[in-house]
């Protein structure tokens, strides 16, 4: 069964961005549920053989806090064998287990895994079963409409098969694999598929305002609403959503208050092992839009580690105070 979710709004999985310290501010901030970024199957089998020799278990590798709860973790990949494996390996500390069936990367689609697999329904339905009989915990399903334009229905029978297979929720961003990012979410496939699917629904796709998770759930009928863009720098969505979905209005936050976030993220990131690089993307995804951004950004390009990029936010921060 699904845990119970405490909002509508969820943090999207995001490579690079949906770290523990984000996931954490979110979480705080009021995301109803918080996934991790999408790992490989492969790479959680053979981190596990290292970390059991020293000892250790794969919290070292997909990090995490008691904090985040209810906690979903994405997996991709389709070798059966590995995803049974991968899957029983993470099922102890997670609560949901959801599978990346959307992902447009080329490194990704090209070993038949992410976004590539909406074409696969004989394939897709020995994933799913294979992730449901493994696991106690509940599956769920993270998709893309189809492959290209002439394919974009291609979600309408993927998600009957996930529903015979037992996967318990739908992710649905409904831009096919050949747009990427580009064109807009088409919101009415959201409709379509809560209409033709008895499964909870999470609609996702540029969502980036409290009004517009309003309009996207009383548009589509979809249960839930998925932010990722939206988010990156702005922890604050989540109560914004939740207060609005609640009360028809919202607290506005300002550049200062995002900065004072960013030293929160930059805080909670000492707890993990975050790679310098992305607490550098954080930090330029926080200054977005501010005043004095651009040279802000420009010198966090340059910083070399943590205490460098620190005291340049502080000075942005003095600034902002200015
Ligand atoms: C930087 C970045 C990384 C992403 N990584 C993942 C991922 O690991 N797994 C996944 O299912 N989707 C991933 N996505 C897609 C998002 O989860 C989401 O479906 C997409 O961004 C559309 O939602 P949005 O318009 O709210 O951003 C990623 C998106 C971005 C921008």
């Amino acid at each position: 069964m699904l845990p119970k979710f405490s909002s509508k709004a969820f943090l999207a999985p995001m490579a690079g961005v949906s770290d523990p310290a984000l996931r954490l501010q979110c979480k705080k901030m009021g995301a109803g549920l918080v996934v991790t970024e999408f790992t490989s199957i492969h790479s959680i089998i053979a981190k596990e053989q290292q970390l059991k020799e020293n000892m250790k278990t794969i919290q070292e590798f997909i990090e995490y806090s008691e904090e985040e709860r209810p906690l979903s973790v994405q997996l991709f990949g389709s070798d059966l064998v590995a995803l049974e494996k991968a899957a029983k390996i993470v099922e102890p500390y997670f609560d949901i287990i959801d599978y990346n069936m959307g992902c447009p990367a080329p490194h990704i689609t090209q070993q038949m895994a992410g976004g590539a697999l909406l074409q696969e329904v004989n394939l897709t339905q020995q994933i799913f079963s294979t992730l449901v009989n493994a696991v106690k915990k509940p599956v769920t399903l993270k998709i893309r409409s189809g492959v290209t334009s002439a394919s974009k229905f291609l979600f309408r029978d993927i998600a009957e098969v996930a529903e015979d297979e037992g996967i318990q929720m739908i992710t649905f961003h409904p831009r096919t694999v050949s747009q990427g990012y580009s064109g807009n979410a088409d919101w009415n496939l959201i409709k379509e598929l809560k209409e033709i699917s008895n499964l909870p629904i999470v609609g996702n796709g540029d969502v980036t305002t409290p009004e517009e998770a309003k309009t996207m759930l009383d548009e589509t009928g979809c249960d839930y609403v998925m932010i990722g863009r939206g988010v990156m720098g702005n922890p604050f969505l989540f109560e914004q959503i939740n207060d609005y979905l609640k009360t028809n209005s919202y607290h506005e936050y300002s550049f200062k208050d995002r900065l004072d976030s960013f030293f929160e993220y930059l805080h909670l990131t000492s707890k993990y092992n975050i790679k310098f690089a992305n607490i550098k993307g954080q930090a330029m995804r926080f200054t977005k839009g501010m005043r004095g951004g651009s040279s802000l950004r420009a010198k966090i390009t340059f910083s070399k580690n943590l205490s460098e990029l620190e005291q340049i936010m502080k000075d942005g921060y003095a600034l902002s105070n200015a």
